[in-house]
């Protein structure tokens, strides 16, 4: 795909790893639209970039997903960006927050990807990224609803990937190894993490080398282990600190 000139819209653009990928979007010359649930932290972002157009919006809802769909027609490149992540054990974990999880983080991208094909497939060029994670190809113990619809939306690309091959729409994975995010912000953890502008710097490699499954830092490394011994990558896994 060209590298200018694209519509790009991100959700969980105003902040971590969505922030840094609309950033790099912007200065490569595309025009971005940030989504989030909150205005106070859209119109931070907004600010910072400047020039850019902000909705808020809950991706785990039909309507503001018809409504995002229906405001940006103009819109060639879906970033579904948007996640949230519990880590409460299962024993404890109440089902509205496993299903809640369970939505933004698969569900959502899915659908939100089904209200904008149609106007994807009438550009001349047109892409729908998925963020996943490492944790799509091997889990960790904890936080057990968020691995597996990672691992959902892993698998999930790949087919859509497969199924659109035919049409203008190319379908990009990125799968982040820990970024230092506020989503990991609670992790004991410092050295490991990567900046969601080193991860952006890398997808970006990527995204204007057409590759479709973009596995970052570490994440190329857990599966070479796990590729040549899975019972190795997963006591790796299961083991790291929380
Ligand atoms: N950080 C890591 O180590 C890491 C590793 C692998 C993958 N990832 C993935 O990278 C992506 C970005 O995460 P991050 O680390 O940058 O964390 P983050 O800063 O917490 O970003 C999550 C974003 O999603 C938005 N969001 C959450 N629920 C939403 C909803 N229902 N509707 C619309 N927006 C919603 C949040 O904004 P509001 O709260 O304002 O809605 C926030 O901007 C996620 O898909 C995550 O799973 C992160």
């Amino acid at each position: 795909m060209k590298s200018s000139s694209h519509t790009v819209l991100v959700t969980g653009g105003a902040t971590g790893i969505g922030f840094a990928l609309a950033k790099k979007f912007q200065g490569e010359g595309n025009q971005v639209i940030l989504v989030g649930r909150q205005e106070k932290t859209l119109t931070q972002a907004s600010a910072a970039l400047g020039g850019v157009k902000t909705m808020v919006a809950d991706v785990s809802l039909a309507a503001d997903r018809e409504r995002l769909a229906a405001g940006f027609p103009e819109v060639n490149i879906l970033v579904n960006n948007a996640a949230v992540r519990y880590e409460t054990p299962f024993s404890d974990a109440g089902a509205e927050d496993l299903f809640h999880e369970l939505n933004v983080n698969l569900l959502a991208p899915v659908l939100l990807a089904k209200a904008f094909l149609p106007s994807l497939k009438n550009k001349p060029e047109a892409a729908i990224i998925n963020v996943t994670s490492g944790l799509a190809l091997v889990p960790r113990e904890v936080a057990a609803m968020y691995n597996a619809s990672k691992a959902g939306l892993h698998s999930f690309s790949k087919s859509m990937r497969w199924q659109l091959e035919d049409t203008c729409v190319r379908v990009f994975e990125v799968l982040p190894p820990m970024v230092a995010t506020n989503m990991t912000a609670h992790r004991t953890v410092g050295k490991g993490k990567i900046s969601s502008d080193q991860l952006a710097q890398e997808f970006w490699q990527g995204f204007v080398a057409n590759q479709y499954e973009m596995l970052i830092g570490k994440t190329k490394l857990l599966q070479r282990i796990y590729r040549l011994s899975p019972a190795l990558a997963d006591r790796i896994m299961r083991r790291a600190p929380p």
